[in-house]
């Protein structure tokens, strides 16, 4: 069973087991976690979704698309490892993954 470690915006940190499937954005609001507005249902659109991912841990992740990626520079929060978490589906790989949740733009 793989765990994903979620940094709220207060710096409190939340372990949970995430379901193969679902998207990194779907695993924080399924685990009740509201700081996500994830405006745009995870169509890759709205940006609400940025998370910072644990530096030594963000080779590991699929490779950004060119729309991820200019919706990220909207942000002026953007930082060499923020991604959106909608766009990074979950798997077991990916176990012991820490991400953080950016601020709100
Ligand atoms: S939920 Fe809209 S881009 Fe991720």
């Amino acid at each position: 069973m793989s765990t994903l470690n979620i940094v709220t915006r207060d710096g409190s940190a939340v372990r949970v087991t995430p379901e193969p499937g679902l998207s990194v954005m779907e695993i924080i609001r399924e685990n009740g976690i509201d700081e996500l507005m994830a405006l745009c249902g995870g169509c890759c659109s709205c940006a609400t979704c940025h998370v910072f991912i644990a530096e030594d841990s963000f080779d590991q992740l699929p490779a950004m698309s060119a729309d991820e990626d200019d919706l990220l520079d909207s942000s002026e929060h953007r930082r060499h490892v923020s991604r959106l978490s909608c766009q990074i589906p979950w798997s077991d790989v990916l176990d012991g993954l820490t991400i953080t949740i950016a601020p709100e733009d």
